[in-house]
Formats: structure tokens, C-alpha cells, sequence
């Protein structure tokens, strides 16, 4: 049987991939850096070309999560050729919403899938849920009761990375490869006061939003160990849900598994446990 490969196994998505997949007895192989103890989960690093042979023996399709740091592109083009030329037959891409085709980092992999022979599918998703019960948002819930953004009133369409895994799964395993790129966000645009809201109802205390200028937001990111280009571009994306980036909805979660996103509610009370004291 079809043995699929999951990078960024230990990640949001990658994670829930690796589940899903095994829950349908799909053969699988979870790779990252940090594997678990089991049969089917191996050490891979993108950034060393001697771990890839072993990753990809025996695997005919590959979902692609992007090493973080660094524009990921050059390497993750090399690896597509080693995958195909391997037998690698299908790839399905976790890129972003605002990463359009050609565009830079993953839009610069998405332009090399559509120009290439093999099957593809890339799944442009819009903000995670999962950014407010990991590391992005968490500490400042936990230890402040607060959360901060420069979103101002803008809407997100944040989505469960349940939803995307789901995607991910239709996209490897479909009899007809989806050869097309899909946005894939949740069933509604909400404010961060809303998101506040949700998480402090689920929590059982007052969760405030604090809005930040930009500038504001950047100089705490820094403050928090992220370097200049990448708090920078943080606060960037930021600013731009102040002015609606993220908030038209999309039909692509139905359109690849046939039932609807996980609303946020739906979210904040299965992960109430995370949130509270
Ligand atoms: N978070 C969002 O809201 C959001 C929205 C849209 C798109 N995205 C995109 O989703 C992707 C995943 O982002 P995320 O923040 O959710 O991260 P994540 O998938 O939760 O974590 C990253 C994964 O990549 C693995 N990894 C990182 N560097 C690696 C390397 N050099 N070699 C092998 N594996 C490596 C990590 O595992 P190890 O550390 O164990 O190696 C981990 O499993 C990114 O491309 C991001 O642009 C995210």
C-alpha cells in the first residue's frame, strides 16, 4: 500500500496528519527532528541532505511542512527533485493564505508544483487556532490574562488545525490529485475581543484584548527574543488583519472533506483545559 511521508510530524499539522492517516491504516512515515520512539516515526532535517534518502524510501506521496527560519524555497525545491526522482508521485504543500503563487518562500515551491509533472495540492490556510493554545499567544493568556495584537477591529478566519489536517489527508489520498491550490479558512471572521471573549469564557476568567500600534507590537516581540526581520514581519501581518486581509471565508474545508470548519467556540471548549490556572 501507498506509504505517504508527513514533514513537520511533531508540528500543528503534521501532527494531526500523522493521526488521521494512521486511523485510516494508511502507512506512514512521521518525520522531524525531535521523532517519537515508534516504528513509523524517524529523525529528518531538512537542512541535512543525508537524512532524506531514508525519509523517502518507499514513499509515494509527501505533505510538506517548511523548515522554520530561513526562506525555505531552495531547499525545499532540491528536496521535491530528490523526492521524485525517489518516487515520489504526489505532494501536497502547506503554504498560507497570503503566500500566493510565484510569490516568495512557499509561493516559490507552490510556482515549482504547478510547473512540475507530478500530482499536487497546495493548501493555503488562514490563521491558526492553535496559535492561542501554543506557543504564539499563550504565555501572555497564562501569565497576563491578556492578548495583544495589532489587528485593531480587523476580522480573522481563524481556523482548527484539525480542518487543515483533514484537507491535507483528502489531498494525499483522493483518487484524482487536486493539482490545484485551495484557501482554506474557518466558518466565520471574528475580532480578537471576540476571541478574547471565547477563551475567557472557556478559561473561567476575564481575558482582555490590548491592541498595539505595530511599532508597539514589534518592539514586544524583540523584547521577546524574536530577531528584527521576523518580529517585523509578525507585526506586518498584524496590521494587515486591521484592514480585513483575512476576512472573507472560504468554501475550502467543505470542498475537500465534504462537511464544515470547526467554529472557534467548538475549539476553545474542547481546549478549556489549556487556559486555565
Ligand atoms: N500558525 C499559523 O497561523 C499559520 C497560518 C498559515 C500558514 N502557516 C504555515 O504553516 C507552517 C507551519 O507553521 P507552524 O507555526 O504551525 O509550525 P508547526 O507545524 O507547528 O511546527 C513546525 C514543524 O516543522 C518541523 N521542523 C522545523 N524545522 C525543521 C527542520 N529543519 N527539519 C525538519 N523539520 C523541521 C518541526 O519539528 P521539529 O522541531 O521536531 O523538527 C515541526 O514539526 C509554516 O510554513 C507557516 O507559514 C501557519
Amino acid at each position: 500500500m501507498a506509504k505517504v511521508l508527513v514533514t513537520g510530524g511533531t508540528g500543528k499539522t503534521g501532527s494531526r496528519v500523522a493521526s488521521l492517516l494512521r486511523e485510516n491504516s494508511m502507512p506512514v512515515r512521521v518525520a522531524s527532528r525531535h521523532p517519537a520512539s515508534d516504528a513509523t516515526s524517524q529523525f529528518f532535517d531538512w537542512t541535512q541532505k543525508d537524512t532524506w534518502p531514508s525519509a523517502l524510501d518507499g514513499v509515494t506521496s509527501a505533505y510538506l511542512v517548511a523548515p522554520t527560519g530561513g526562506d525555505p524555497a531552495r531547499i525545499m525545491s532540491e528536496f521535491v527533485s530528490a523526492a521524485k526522482e525517489a518516487g515520489v508521485q504526489r505532494f501536497v504543500l502547506l503554504s498560507a493564505s497570503q503566500a500566493p503563487r510565484g510569490g516568495p518562500a512557499m509561493g516559490k515551491v507552490h510556482q515549482l508544483l504547478y510547473d512540475g509533472d507530478a500530482e499536487w495540492a497546495v493548501l493555503r490556510p488562514s490563521w491558526f487556532m492553535q496559535n492561542f493554545s501554543g506557543s504564539l499567544h499563550l504565555k501572555t493568556i497564562l501569565e497576563e490574562n491578556r492578548i495583544y495584537s495589532a489587528a485593531a477591529d480587523g476580522r480573522v478566519r481563524f481556523i482548527d488545525a484539525q480542518d487543515i489536517a483533514a484537507c491535507a489527508v483528502a489531498a494525499l489520498t483522493s483518487a484524482t490529485p487536486l493539482n490545484s491550490d485551495v484557501v482554506l479558512t474557518g466558518p466565520e471572521a471574528i475580532s480578537f475581543s471576540e476571541v478574547a471573549g471565547f477563551i475567557g469564557d472557556a478559561a473561567g476568567r476575564t481575558i482582555t484584548y490590548e491592541r498595539l500600534t505595530a511599532a508597539e507590537l514589534k518592539a514586544m516581540h524583540e523584547a521577546r527574543g524574536l530577531n528584527t526581520f521576523v518580529a517585523t514581519i509578525l507585526a506586518q501581518m498584524d496590521e494587515g488583519l486591521a484592514s480585513g486581509a483575512e476576512s472573507q471565508v472560504t468554501e475550502g474545508v467543505q470542498q475537500l472533506t465534504g462537511r464544515s470548519p470547526r467554529p472557534f467556540s467548538e475549539f476553545t471548549a474542547e481546549n478549556a483545559g489549556v487556559w486555565k490556572l
